[in-house]
């Protein structure tokens, strides 16, 4: 064929960077803390409650309602309105799509037109940038910082972001604002009050907020996930994405929503309908078994919205004192379940020559998988091109593992630093 085969909303998104460090960590049969997805079994009311449906007749192996299974999302609407606080409608307030992945797609896709502007806040789940591109919108971005450069920055909490320089991104063409809260790769939980300023802004100048939620179980030492949602005024512009995969240890469920107003969530519809049009409806009843034990165990001891973190907690700081003690910074995150570190205090003489044009992040991990047997992912990928050459020196490391995937980690790490 002579003529242009591709069109072009895909030039300048088919890098991935899931697709490269996931294949290079197949490649070399390493340690994986790279991807995030837990390396133990979801809990076992959720595998029974797949197998339940697998084998629970006709109806579990043919199409479901399109836009999310009646029990789930009959289900979450009850869940979630004791959170947020507003009452949803299950079938007018909630889209249920392909994980978050979809969710996150339907938002942009369904909201962002033409010459709109989306304000990402860095670091940020890679794949918002290119989707903000595919509606055909222009991702303009804002990083959260450290508080205060040079000091120790020993939390994630120590990253904050400046409601004046969020302020000044505004224009008359922003559409909307998206956070990420708990934050992939950073691990920060917004606090209220951080929250609020966000809200006040989207308010003021009547724009979306697009909350990433997916990590809202998971938070450490007393941080607490406030939905913005739940905030004066939000309900009505928010697009709140969530995942049963993250939600339940199961990422390979790929069952994820989108909640908010019938007024908004109806456009995300025509998105699904005319691409998706329906999600595995035995996925869909094994998490809508899985929320409605939790909705009748929550706040106990047994609910796995607080067993999980529980046992991550030990992990993240088994993971962080390894860390420290082969002279890499963690920053502790609040939630989540990554962790990123500085690697600046390292020296590595790298002598793989073909990267020797990629970011010095990107040039570490490479090295660390093909020669210590480690996979990690590299931080700046989280970061818009012109913001990224600053946060270069970090790498981020997933601690949803068995504890012998940590160990082995913890040796590799260990043998280096004795032999540096
Ligand atoms: C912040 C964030 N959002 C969305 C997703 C996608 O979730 P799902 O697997 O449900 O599509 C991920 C996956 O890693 C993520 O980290």
């Amino acid at each position: 064929m002579s003529r242009r085969v591709h069109a072009r909303r895909v030039e300048g998104v088919d890098k991935n960077i899931w697709v490269e460090f996931t294949q290079l960590a197949a490649d070399y049969k390493v340690v994986n803390l790279g991807q995030g997805f837990p390396d133990f079994s979801p809990p076992k009311f959720v595998q029974d409650a797949f197998c339940e449906a697998v084998s629970g007749g006709c109806q579990m192996h043919q199409y479901t309602r399109g836009f999310g299974h009646p029990a789930l999302v009959k289900i979450l609407a009850k869940f979630y309105s004791r959170i947020v606080g507003h009452e949803i409608e299950p079938f007018e307030d909630i889209l249920v799509t392909v994980g978050a992945y979809q969710a996150l797609f339907c938002t942009f896709q369904a909201l962002v037109d033409e010459g709109d502007e989306v304000i990402i806040v860095e670091p940020f789940f890679d794949c918002y940038q290119p989707m903000v591109k595919m509606a055909g919108g222009k991702a303009v971005y804002v990083p959260l910082r450290p508080r205060a450069e040079g000091s120790n920055v020993l939390s994630s909490g120590d990253w904050v972001l400046s409601a004046e320089e969020l302020a000044s991104k505004i224009t008359p063409h922003t559409k909307a604002i998206v956070i990420n809260t708990p934050n992939n790769p950073l691990g920060k939980v917004y606090k209220t009050e951080e929250l609020q300023m966000i809200a006040d802004l989207c308010i003021k100048h009547d724009l979306l907020c697009i909350s990433d939620e997916v990590y809202e179980w998971l938070t450490y030492d007393g941080a607490k996930h406030v939905k913005i949602a739940s905030l004066p005024g939000m309900w009505e512009r928010t697009i709140t994405i969530g995942s049963g995969g993250k939600t339940f240890s199961a990422t390979g469920l790929k069952v994820g929503w989108a909640i908010g107003s019938g007024h908004i969530i109806k456009h995300l519809k025509t998105i699904h309908q005319n691409s998706v049009y329906h999600c595995a409806t035995a996925a869909q009843e094994a998490v809508a078994h899985g929320f409605q034990r939790e909705y009748e165990q929550f706040g106990s001891p047994e609910s796995y919205f607080q067993q999980l973190p529980e046992k991550l907690q030990d992990k993240r700081k088994k993971l962080a004192s390894c860390l420290e003690s082969v002279g890499l910074q963690p920053i502790m995150p609040e939630g989540g379940y990554f962790m990123m570190a500085d690697i600046s205090s390292v020296t590595v003489d790298f002598s793989d020559p073909s990267t020797k044009d990629e970011p010095y992040d990107f040039r570490f991990v490479k090295w660390l998988i093909k020669e210590k047997g480690l996979a990690t992912i590299p931080v700046s990928a989280f970061f818009s091109p012109e913001h990224s050459k600053d946060f270069e020196k970090y790498i981020r490391f997933c601690f949803v593992k068995e504890d012998s995937t940590l160990n082995a980690a913890e040796d590799i790490l260990r043998k280096w630093s004795t032999r540096k």
